[in-house]
């Protein structure tokens, strides 16, 4: 009982988005890993519970579970068919169990930028991959959510790629993420997001590589010697939900849903941008070290990472690839 308490009044003081529901509204589910007020992920959420809150009101209320508190990332999924939630926002680079293709979001430097990747996303083939997960089992991709470019961390400085060697860093469940560890000659351990920071601080693990938002927000700069400006991945949420939900709303309540989760992700990738800039100055501001590179360091990260892209190509695809890189 003590533990569910502590989750519980952690679930509150985390956030304040756990609505209270009238009686007779159907209450909705949101669980997703990352915590803080200021990350995007954080925002667009409790943004996409606020609007559905009001405009449905009476009908539909939406709670969200930020931090880990109801699921991680080892259940999410799963809880997500059994019905026990009804929206998640993953990120891409958890879904290697189901499908190989979500793999492209992975490749290092294969997006220069956010836009780029917004630009693939809008393309016919990432409009594709967005419905990708639907055949599994009933999930529906509702929308890309960006969240950032990732950087890496570790404790010690690194400078370039030969700086990782012999290290280990925490990865997400990506066998791209792997291999792209390897190209560095250091050794990679997937784990979930709510262990990094202690995985970190316990010497589990010396590195890890993620966002300003996430490196803020769970405080990684306070456990790591300093944060390398590589630019090296994209990190994007597919927001979701399951077709049993989604079958279970009348057409109309359908419609309306839809629309505003099409609403919420679109103001979210507008405002990502912004807030990434925001929580790589928070870092600074708390004390946080930030290495950034030169044209010629940044040459040799890339040149040691390409060739995870040729390892990958049968098991995603040589049109797709090309179409993201080129997008
Ligand atoms: C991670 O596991 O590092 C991220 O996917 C967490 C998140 O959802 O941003």
């Amino acid at each position: 009982i003590s533990l569910a308490l502590t989750s519980l009044a952690l679930a509150f003081s985390a956030n304040t988005a756990l609505a209270s529901c009238d009686a007779g509204e159907r209450v909705v589910k949101f669980s997703h890993v990352t915590g803080g007020t200021t990350h995007p992920k954080v925002v667009a959420a409790n943004n996409f519970a606020e609007r559905v809150n009001k405009e449905m009101n009476g009908k539909l209320c939406v709670e969200v579970f930020p931090n880990s508190t109801l699921f991680g990332d080892s259940k999410e999924l799963e809880a997500l068919l059994l019905g026990d939630v009804q929206l998640l926002a993953p990120s891409l680079s958890k879904f290697g169990s189901y499908t190989s293709k979500y793999g492209v979001f992975d490749l290092p430097f294969i997006f220069k930028d956010m836009d780029h990747a917004i630009r693939f996303t809008n393309t016919a083939e990432g409009k594709k991959l967005l419905t990708e997960m639907d055949e599994y089992a009933g999930f529906v991709g509702l929308g890309y959510w960006m969240s950032g470019m990732k950087y890496f961390s570790a404790n010690k400085q690194l400078t370039l790629p030969n700086d990782a060697k012999g290290l280990k860093f925490r990865v997400q469940t990506s066998d791209v993420a792997k291999q792209m560890i390897s190209a560095m000659g250091a050794s990679p351990q997937a784990m979930s997001f709510s262990e990094v920071y202690g995985a970190l601080q316990t010497g589990v693990v010396d590195g890890q590589e993620n966002t300003w938002s996430n490196i803020y927000t769970k405080k990684f700069y306070e456990v790591q010697d300093s944060v390398t400006e590589t630019n090296h991945q994209l990190l994007a949420y597919l927001f979701m939900t399951s077709s049993d939900f989604l079958n279970s709303l009348s057409d109309e309540d359908r419609a309306q849903f839809m629309k505003i989760a099409d609403d919420v992700t679109q103001e979210a990738n507008l405002s990502v941008k912004a807030k990434e800039a925001a929580n790589r100055a928070n870092i600074l501001k708390a004390g946080g070290k930030i290495n950034t590179l030169t044209a010629d360091q940044l040459k040799v990260w890339v040149d040691t990472m390409q060739p995870v892209w040729s390892q990958f190509e049968s098991d995603i695809g040589k049109d797709l690839i090309k179409a993201a890189a080129g997008a």
